[in-house]
């Protein structure tokens, strides 16, 4: 047998576990059919664990982590937990397993299939071809900031930067953009905020030296926003902070159709985390009609950072070819038309393992 790698499986709450399987059945197949074999440790975070372990990410969790090739994450939180405050909240384990493993660099592609221009809330003839990279900064800036303080009468947060974390998370942005169109938009809001004066400066200084060949722009996020939906075919990467890029990636799933499509993977020196931008989605989990396509897309980004290229391949085929039969789930279906999460699953794996010129499965 080929190689192996270690896969810290945490499912998390509400659709996580929904999508988190979805995933693995996916990865199984592919990497079966590629000749490697993952290895899945289940650990439990957020919600789950506050409930069997008294905290959202518990000492085994971390170290299974800390030990990992890679860990795949579905979602944490929803309305049982969120009277918690501080680090008794499920949002605080997942914050703690970015700090922990130091994943600072949170990319999050969005584009349009061909097959879903029409289910965009905005114009088909706007959102067609749409194909950008969110390049989020995630384990700094308000986030993470000192002095933090929870209250009733007052309460603190902290918007903070140094120059060498814009710098590096800049830096990110300037590889990505080379590979890519060679456009870079560092989203900030320099006209009101210290931060993001310093942002603004750094950026512009390092491109400068270092990335003379990419076509830097700079847009208040206020601005970025509007112009993300009026024209979003304009835009290659953009590099913004952890809370703008939260908002934003948000928001650009709406060019797709659908926020259960977005995959992300989160990078630093460490082994990254690989989790879908959603969230838990209380109001559908537990019903098998969650979209898989965000966590198993988060997956192929995974396979693709372990250097299983052809298998991270296979199942962005399987993904657009399931999507071309027409069949989706509830979010994307036209009104009763809709399939299951488990169903769409099963067309993935059908596609993604019959790809022209791959070897027949064992
Ligand atoms: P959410 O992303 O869970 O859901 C927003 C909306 O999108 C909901 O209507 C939901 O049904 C829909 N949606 C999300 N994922 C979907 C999918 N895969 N398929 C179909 N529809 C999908 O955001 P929210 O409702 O604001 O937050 C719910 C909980 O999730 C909160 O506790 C929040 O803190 C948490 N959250 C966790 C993560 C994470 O773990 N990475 C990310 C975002 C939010
Ligand atoms: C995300 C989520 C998280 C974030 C929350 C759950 C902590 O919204 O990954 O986008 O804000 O980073
Ligand atoms: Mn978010």
């Amino acid at each position: 047998m080929g190689d192996a790698y270690r896969i810290a499986l945490l499912p998390g709450d509400g659709i996580g576990p929904e999508v988190a399987g979805a995933a693995v059945r996916v990865l199984d197949a592919v990497s079966r059919r590629r000749g490697f074999r993952l290895l899945f440790e289940e650990y439990l975070i957020g919600g789950a664990a506050i409930d069997a372990a008294g905290a959202p990410l518990p000492a085994d969790t971390r170290s299974g982590c800390a030990g990992a090739d890679a860990v795949l994450l579905g979602a944490v939180g929803g309305p049982r937990w969120d009277r918690g405050t501080g680090d008794q909240r499920p949002e605080a384990g997942l914050l703690a397993l970015r700090k922990l493993l130091g994943t600072y660099a949170n990319l999050r592609p969005v584009s349009v299939p061909a097959a879903l221009a029409s289910r965009s809330p905005l114009r088909a003839d706007r959102v067609s071809g749409a194909d950008l990279l969110i390049v989020r900064e995630l384990t700094g800036g308000i986030y993470f900031g000192q002095p933090r303080r929870e209250g009733t009468e007052e309460a603190l947060d902290t918007m903070r930067y140094s120059a060498p974390e814009v710098q590096r998370i800049a830096r990110v942005a300037g590889e990505w953009a080379r590979r890519r169109r060679g456009r870079v938009t560092s989203v900030d809001k320099a006209n009101v905020l210290a931060s993001s004066r310093l942002w603004r400066s750094v950026v512009m200084e390092l491109f400068e030296t270092e990335f003379p060949d990419v076509q830097l722009a700079h847009l208040y996020v206020d601005n970025a926003a509007m112009q993300l939906v009026r024209r979003p075919t304009d835009f290659d990467v953009i590099v913004t902070g952890n809370l703008f890029g939260d908002i934003l990636s948000d928001l650009a799933a709406t060019l797709p159709g659908s926020l259960g499509l977005l995959p992300s993977a989160s990078l630093g020196d460490g082994p990254g985390v690989f989790e879908p931008v959603h969230g838990s989605a209380p109001d559908i989990a537990g019903n098998d009609i969650a979209n898989p396509i965000g966590m198993i897309l988060s997956a192929a980004m995974m396979l693709e950072h372990l250097g299983q290229a052809d298998a991270a391949a296979d199942i962005r085929f399987g993904v657009h070819a399931a999507l071309k039969t027409g069949r989706m789930t509830a979010d994307l279906a036209a009104d009763d038309m809709a399939i299951g999460t488990g169903q769409f699953t099963d067309a993935v794996i059908e596609h993604a393992t019959q790809v022209a010129g791959t070897p027949d499965p064992a």
